[in-house]
C-alpha cells in the first residue's frame, strides 16, 4: 500500500463514524470516496451498520455500488426525502474548508448531494490541503455545450486562462452525466472563492462551479501517510 492509500483509508475509516443505522447517505465521487464506499460496503456484509441507502453523486459511483452488490440500496434524490450524511473527496482545501472538486467531473451532482446533506463530510490526504485555493487545480466549470465559447471568453476577459476539458480515450470533449462540457478555469489573479463561485455562475452558460463554500462543510477529515488523521 502507498503511503497515499494509507492515508486515504484513514480518513475514510474516520468517516465511517458519521454513518449511523438507517442512514441515508450520499456517495461521493473519486478514488477517496470509493475507499469509504468500499469499507462502508464491508461494514454492511459483516452486519455492523444496518438498514443504510446509498444516493450516489455520479454515474460512476453508482456504478461501483452495483458492481459491490449493493444496488438494492441504491437511492436517487427524488427517492429520498432527506440525506443524512455526504462524505465526497476533493481536489483542494483550505483552511476555512473551501474547496475545488470537480476533477472527475461530478462536481454538480456532487453539490447537489452534498449541500443538501444535513451533515458534509470531506475526505482528503494530506497533499490536497493549501492555505489559498485554487492552488495547483484550476476551477473546473460545468457549462452546457452551446455556451462554453462564450463562457470562456468571458472569464478570459476578467483575467485567466480557460481550457475546454478533453478526456483520454475519447475524441473530443469530456460530457458530464448531465450532457454537458467542463471548462477548466485558471484564474490570473488570487480569488476569494465564495465570491468568485458567485460570479462564475452568474455567466449565462454556467451550469455549477467547482467551488464548494467551507460554510456548507460540516467537517474535513485529513488522512496521514502514517495512518493517524486530523480534522478541521
Ligand atoms: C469528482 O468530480 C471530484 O470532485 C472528486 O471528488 C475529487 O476529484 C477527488 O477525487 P480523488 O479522491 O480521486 O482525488
Amino acid at each position: 500500500m502507498s503511503s497515499a492509500d494509507i492515508a486515504r483509508e484513514a480518513a475514510a475509516k474516520e468517516a465511517i463514524k458519521y454513518v449511523t443505522d438507517g442512514a441515508v447517505v450520499g456517495v461521493g465521487t473519486g478514488s477517496t470516496a470509493m475507499v469509504f464506499l468500499r469499507e462502508l460496503h464491508r461494514l454492511i456484509s459483516n452486519g455492523h451498520v444496518k438498514d443504510v441507502l446509498l444516493v450516489p453523486t455520479s454515474t460512476e459511483t453508482e456504478i461501483e455500488i452495483i458492481n459491490l452488490g449493493l444496488a438494492h440500496l441504491l437511492r436517487y434524490p427524488w427517492q429520498v426525502n432527506h440525506i443524512d450524511v455526504a462524505v465526497d473527496g476533493a481536489d483542494e482545501v483550505d483552511r476555512n474548508k473551501n474547496l475545488v472538486k470537480g476533477g472527475g467531473a461530478a462536481l454538480t451532482r456532487e453539490k447537489i448531494v452534498d449541500y443538501w446533506a444535513r451533515s458534509f463530510v470531506v475526505i482528503v490526504d494530506e497533499s490536497k490541503v493549501f492555505d489559498k485555493i485554487p492552488a495547483k487545480h484550476p476551477i473546473p466549470i460545468e457549462v452546457i455545450p452551446f455556451a462554453w465559447p462564450i463562457v470562456k471568453a468571458r472569464l478570459e476577459e476578467i483575467g485567466g486562462v480557460v481550457n475546454l476539458r478533453f478526456g483520454s480515450g475519447k475524441r473530443g470533449p469530456i460530457v458530464t452525466d448531465n450532457g454537458n462540457y467542463i471548462l477548466d478555469y485558471v484564474p490570473k489573479t488570487e480569488i476569494v472563492p465564495d465570491e468568485a463561485e458567485g460570479f462564475i455562475k452568474r455567466v449565462p452558460g454556467v451550469v455549477e462551479v467547482g467551488l464548494f463554500n467551507g460554510k456548507r462543510v460540516s467537517k474535513v477529515i485529513i488522512g496521514r501517510p502514517n495512518g493517524s488523521i486530523i480534522t478541521m
